[in-house]
C-alpha cells in the first residue's frame, strides 16, 4: 500500500506510515502543485495525504475513485466537496482539537498586536522613523473589561474566548447556529444575532468553517453595523470575508483595526495596501504552525490513512463510512 503525501510533514505521522508498512512519497518541491499533476501522480498510489490545502473538487475525486482514503493535513475540510467524495465513497479524515490552541494563540496574538499597532510600529523602527518619545502619539487600546464577540464558537473559538474572558475579564458573546453550552456555563457567553454580534463586539474574531452562508458574510453592509472602534480578527478561512470592503472600511475608519492570519487571496499580494495600514496586522496563514499542533496533525492524518487502507472506518472522520 503506498501514500502520497503533497508536502513534508512532520516525523510523528511518517512513524505511523512505517510502523503499518505503508510505503509514502513526500512532494518536496517548493512550489504549488497542480490539480491536473496531482491527479497523474495519484494514479500510482492509493491514498492521499493533502498537506498543501489542493483543491479535491468533484472533477478531481471522479478522476482519482481509484483512492482508498483522503487524509486531510487540516481541520478545515472546505478544499474539499465531501458531497462527492461520499458519493464515490472515499472517505476523508482531518485533524480536529489538536490545533485549537494554536489557533487560538494566534488569534489573541493578532488581537493584541492589532490594539497596539505592534507590527507598524516594528517595520517603522527598520525606516528609521524612532527618533524621540512622543506621549501622545503611537496610542493603542486596551482590551481590558471590553466585549469579544466570537462568530463561529467551536473548539477554537471556545479556546480564544476562555483567554479573552481570564486575561482580560471580557464579556463574551457569539453567534452560532447551535448553543454552546459549555462557553455559557464556564465563561458565561451569550448568544446573540449575527446583527446583535455585529454592534456588540469590540474586538470580532471569526473563527466559523468557510461553507456557502459564511462566504463573503463579512462585507461592507456588515463592517458598518460595527463600532468605529472594533477590531476585525480572521484566523479561519479567507473568504469569509470582502478583503476589499475590509479594506475600504479600515480606510475610511468604519472600523478601527484588523488582525488576519488568512487572507483572499493566499498568498496575499506583497504590495496589498493592508500591509502598509498602522492598524493592520497579517500574518501568512500560520495559525496551527507549532511543533506541538503540526506534530500532531501529522500523526492524526497518518493514523486515518492507516486505518482507510486497512478498510477500518477513519478515527478522525469527515464523512462517516
Ligand atoms: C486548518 O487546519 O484548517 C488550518 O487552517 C490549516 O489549513
Amino acid at each position: 500500500m503506498k501514500v502520497f503525501i503533497t508536502r513534508q510533514i512532520l516525523e510523528s505521522g511518517l512513524q505511523v506510515l512505517r510502523d503499518a508498512n505503508i510505503e509514502y512519497t513526500q512532494f518536496t518541491e517548493k512550489r504549488v502543485l497542480h490539480s491536473d499533476e496531482l491527479v497523474q501522480l495519484c494514479k500510482g498510489y492509493d491514498a492521499l495525504l493533502n498537506a498543501s490545502g489542493n483543491k479535491m473538487d468533484a472533477g478531481f475525486l471522479e478522476a482519482c475513485r481509484h483512492l482508498k482514503v483522503i487524509a486531510l493535513h487540516s481541520v478545515g475540510y472546505d478544499n474539499a466537496d465531501i458531497a462527492a467524495a461520499t458519493r464515490l465513497k472515499i472517505p476523508i479524515g482531518n485533524t480536529p482539537g489538536v490545533l485549537s490552541n494554536a489557533t487560538a494563540d494566534t488569534a489573541f496574538l493578532l488581537m493584541l498586536a492589532t490594539s497596539r499597532n505592534a507590527f507598524y510600529m516594528h517595520n517603522s523602527i527598520a525606516k528609521a522613523e524612532w527618533k524621540y518619545f512622543d506621549p501622545s502619539a503611537n496610542l493603542g487600546v486596551e482590551l481590558y473589561g471590553k466585549t469579544l464577540g466570537i462568530f463561529g464558537l467551536g473548539s477554537i473559538g471556545y479556546e480564544m474566548a476562555k483567554r479573552c474572558s481570564k486575561v482580560y475579564g471580557m464579556k463574551i458573546i457569539y453567534h452560532n447556529r447551535g448553543k454552546n453550552e459549555e462557553a455559557e456555563q464556564e465563561l458565561g457567553a451569550v448568544k446573540l444575532s449575527f446583527n446583535e454580534l455585529l454592534h456588540e463586539s469590540d474586538v470580532l474574531s471569526v473563527h466559523c468553517a468557510l461553507t456557502p452562508e459564511t462566504t463573503g458574510i463579512f462585507n461592507m453592509a456588515a463592517f458598518k453595523k460595527m463600532k468605529p472602534s472594533a477590531i476585525f480578527i480572521n484566523t479561519s478561512r479567507g473568504a469569509v470575508h470582502n478583503e476589499e470592503d475590509l479594506l475600504v472600511a479600515l480606510q475610511q475608519k468604519i472600523i478601527w483595526g484588523s488582525g488576519l492570519d488568512v487572507t483572499n487571496p493566499e498568498p496575499m499580494l506583497p504590495n496589498n495596501p493592508l500591509l502598509s495600514m498602522p492598524n493592520v496586522c497579517v500574518l501568512p496563514h500560520i495559525g496551527s504552525a507549532t511543533f506541538e499542533a503540526r506534530s500532531a496533525m501529522s500523526r492524526l492524518a497518518a493514523e486515518n490513512i492507516v486505518a482507510g487502507l486497512r478498510g477500518l472506518p477513519l478515527p478522525h472522520w469527515v464523512n462517516p463510512f
